[in-house]
C-alpha cells in the first residue's frame, strides 16, 4: 500500500515512511512482539517506540526476526522525559541502543520538555544539555536524525536559540478536533516534521458521529478517515493497535478526502471528542 512506503523527507534529506506504527501502551513481551510483527507483515516500515514504553527489546526482536533488511525499516525511540542531564542522556541512549539491538536509531527524540510528574516545569537548561548529547549522537551516526516530542513554540525557541542542529521532527498529540495549530505552524515554518501521536485520540474518536458521516460517504471507517486527515495535513500519523485486522485497516488509506470534507473535519471541536 503506497501510504506505507511513501515517505516524508526530513530537513537533513533522510526519508521517513509516512505512517508509523505506534507502540505506546503495548506491554513488553508477546503483545509488543506480536503486534510489531503484524505491522511489519502488513507492510509498515516505520515503528515508533520509547524507552519509557518498556518494550524496546520486544520491538527490536520483532524487527530482527522479520527478516526484512534493517535499512528498509525506520525506527524511532525516545529519551525519557525525566532525563535532563548529559550523563543521563548518554546512559539512556546506550540502554535503548542495546535493547533494540538494531544498530543506529533512525530518529531519536527528547520525549517531553518536562518530566511527566511535573508537566510545564522549566527545564530549558537541561533540554539544551541533553540536546548537545543528541548532536553528538547525530554527528557520529548513531542517530540518523534527532528531534523532540511534546515541545511547544517556546520550548523549541529556547532550544534552537542555544544549539546547532534544528530538530528534524516534533512528535505531538494530534487528531481531528485537536490539531495544535500554533505548534504545527511553527514547525512548518522551520522545516520540522510534525508527527501526530494518538491520531484516534486513543480510541475516543471512533464513536464521533460527525466523522462517521464523512466516513460513510467514502465507504471507509472512522479510523481510516481520521488517519487520512493527518496525511492530508502533512502530519505523520502514528496509529496504535494490537489487533492485526485493525493494524491493516489503519494503513489502507490510499484515498483522497475532498477539500469540502476536510473543512467539515476542521470544524469538529476538541470538546466534542
Ligand atoms: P486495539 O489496540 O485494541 O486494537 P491511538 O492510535 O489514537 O492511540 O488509538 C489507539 C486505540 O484505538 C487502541 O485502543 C486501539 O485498540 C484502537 N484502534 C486502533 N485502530 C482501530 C481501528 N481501526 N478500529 C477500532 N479501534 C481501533
Amino acid at each position: 500500500m503506497p501510504a506505507l512506503t511513501d515517505t516524508f523527507t526530513l530537513s537533513n534529506d533522510l526519508r521517513i515512511p509516512k505512517i508509523g506504527f505506534g507502540t505506546w501502551q503495548i506491554p513488553d513481551g508477546s503483545p509488543a512482539y506480536d503486534s510489531t510483527r503484524a505491522a511489519l507483515d502488513a507492510g509498515y516500515r516505520h515503528i515508533d517506540t520509547a524507552r519509557a514504553y518498556g518494550n524496546e527489546a520486544s520491538v527490536g526482536r520483532a524487527v530482527r526476526d522479520s527478516g526484512i533488511p534493517r535499512e528498509e525499516i525506520f525506527i524511532t525511540t525516545k529519551c525519557p522525559a525525566e532525563v535532563k542531564t548529559a550523563d543521563g542522556a548518554r546512559d539512556a541512549f546506550e540502554h535503548s541502543f542495546d535493547d533494540l539491538g538494531l544498530g543506529p536509531v533512525d530518529l531519536y527524540l527528547i520525549h517531553a520538555p518536562w518530566p511527566w510528574s511535573d508537566m510545564g516545569s522549566d527545564h530549558r537548561k537541561g533540554n539544551i544539555e541533553v540536546w548537545k548529547v543528541f548532536e553528538e549522537l547525530y554527528s557520529n551516526g548513531r542517530a540518523r536524525s534527532i528531534g523532540v516530542s511534546n515541545f511547544d513554540p517556546d520550548d523549541l525557541d529556547s532550544l534552537i536559540g542555544a544549539t546547532d542542529v534544528v530538530p528534524h521532527a516534533n512528535q505531538i498529540r494530534w487528531f481531528v478536533g485537536s490539531t495544535q495549530p500554533e505548534t504545527t505552524r511553527y514547525c512548518e515554518g522551520r522545516n520540522i516534521l510534525v508527527e501526530g501521536y494518538s491520531p484516534l485520540a486513543t480510541g475516543r474518536l471512533l464513536d464521533n458521529p460527525d466523522i462517521k458521516a464523512v466516513a460513510d460517504k467514502y465507504g471507509k471507517s472512522v479510523a481510516q478517515i481520521s488517519i487520512r486527515y493527518l496525511l492530508q495535513k502533512d502530519v505523520l500519523p502514528l496509529p496504535k493497535s494490537t489487533t492485526p485486522s485493525r493494524i491493516r485497516e489503519n494503513a489502507d488509506v490510499d484515498f483522497e478526502i475532498s477539500a469540502d470534507d476536510i473543512r467539515t473535519l476542521d470544524g469538529i471541536d476538541a470538546g466534542d471528542v
